[in-house]
């Protein structure tokens, strides 16, 4: 047992491996109140533009919040988050593995072993990001206008380059939660002209080496016709283009399913699409959030917050999402909803991901918390529930 004020001296030693570059993970657990929602905390070191850098991941319940430090606000953060929001810490260097308890009374336990771990994680984006999307030699991204024809991104096209490249390395992450058998059917809904479609094409099959049949769906003829062209000209054999809407398209087997920026209520099609075909995998990337938002507003004039339209149009998006993640939930989907690109880049960076998990135990509750979300809100109905049968 060691005595309270004792934290500091612990915090200086986590410090010093911090800096000395030999943290491998710290985990931060057992929540001092069990409702804050916040459930633990990971922290492990990465490379972020050369950056040596601790990179915290916060996880709740329904989402994971991850935020990148230098070594002296981590030492920070974690001062912040030992005692005061949680028990326990493990913290794993590649000197010896640290083990803090602290109980009820605010004293201080310590255990120290011998290191779990002899070397580092792999900490650098940037040997991974080579695996993503390249520019040389990528024909599509050429046909597309992304790149110039030695292979270099047009500047204008830099942000739509990183979405791509982002998008690509999500989708890639939660692939790999997902157990796919091959061949595996990937629909785009709402694909437009196809820059992420095709990029994760590229990417399954010649990184990843998938059997992939891919399909882009999209309602307006010439970018599909354009789109159909360009995987001619590519050779992207098992990856199609068809023209319709989101919800008259009649899906196949479908194992994962994209949406992105798919607009207004176009990404509820698409999710209605993937639960009823009951995809492994569905990521949406919203846009334009309006139909809870005309409810909204016909239901809380006068409100101190809600007359102010930005905070409207921002509460708007968050229960648009929020009901959206919760109908998921209802029908068997873990769901994370997170920010994808930084928002200098595009505002419209919220993802929703699901991964199915088949039909959950709290089913009523989830039903209660959609209603009472909607009576405070004044929605009458969320769009996806209206196109769910029998509701
Ligand atoms: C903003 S663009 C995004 C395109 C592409 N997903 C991307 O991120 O680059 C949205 C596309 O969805 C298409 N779209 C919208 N509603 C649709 C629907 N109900 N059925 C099919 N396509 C739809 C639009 O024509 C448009 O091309």
């Amino acid at each position: 047992m060691i005595a309270k004020p004792e934290k500091d001296r612990i915090l200086d030693e986590v410090a010093g491996w911090l800096k000395a570059k030999k943290v491998v993970r710290i985990t931060l657990s057992r929540p001092v109140h069990k409702k804050s929602g916040l459930k633990n905390v990971y922290v492990r070191p990465v490379r972020i533009r050369g950056l040596d850098l601790y990179s915290f991941t916060y996880r709740h319940p329904e989402r994971d919040e991850v935020k990148n430090h230098d070594p002296a606000v981590s030492r920070e953060k974690i001062g912040g988050l030992l005692e005061h929001v949680f028990r326990n810490m493990h913290v794993y260097t590649l000197e010896q593995d640290l083990e803090v308890r602290i109980d009820k009374n605010g004293t201080y336990a310590l255990k120290t072993s011998a290191p779990s771990f002899t070397s580092l994680p792999e900490v650098s984006h940037d040997r991974k990001k080579k695996r993503w999307i390249t520019t040389a030699d990528n024909r599509y991204l050429r046909e597309l206008g992304v790149t110039d024809p030695a292979g270099r991104v047009i500047p204008s096209k830099a942000d739509k380059f990183r979405q791509i490249q982002k998008f690509v390395e999500i989708i890639d992450g939660l692939m790999e939660k997902v157990r796919l058998k091959q061949p595996v059917h990937v629909t785009d809904m709402g694909s437009g002209k196809g820059y992420l479609t095709f990029a994760l094409y590229d990417h399954l099959v010649h990184n990843r080496n998938m059997d992939v049949r891919m399909r882009g769906v999209e309602q307006r003829p010439g970018l599909v016709a354009e789109g159909d062209r360009i995987a001619a000209a590519t050779g992207f054999g098992h990856l199609e283009f068809m023209q319709g809407s989101i919800l008259d398209h009649e899906p196949g087997p479908l194992d994962v399913l994209i949406a992105l920026h798919a607009c207004d209520t176009a990404t509820d099609d698409a999710i209605f699409m993937g639960m009823q075909s009951q995809a492994s995998l569905i990521l949406t990337a919203p846009c334009c959030h309006k139909q809870v938002r005309r409810d909204m507003e016909k239901n809380t004039a006068g409100s101190p917050v809600l007359d102010y339209g930005i905070l409207m149009e921002r509460q708007a998006e968050i229960l648009t999402d929020a009901i959206r993640a919760l109908i998921m939930n209802y029908y068997g989907y873990e769901t994370q909803i997170f920010e994808f690109v930084s928002t200098e880049h595009t505002p419209k960076n919220v993802m929703i991901s699901g991964i199915y998990k088949g039909k959950p135990a709290n089913r009523e509750s989830i039903l209660e918390e959609i209603g009472r979300l909607k009576a405070h809100y004044g929605i009458q109905q969320h769009y996806l529930e209206t196109l769910i049968p029998g509701s």
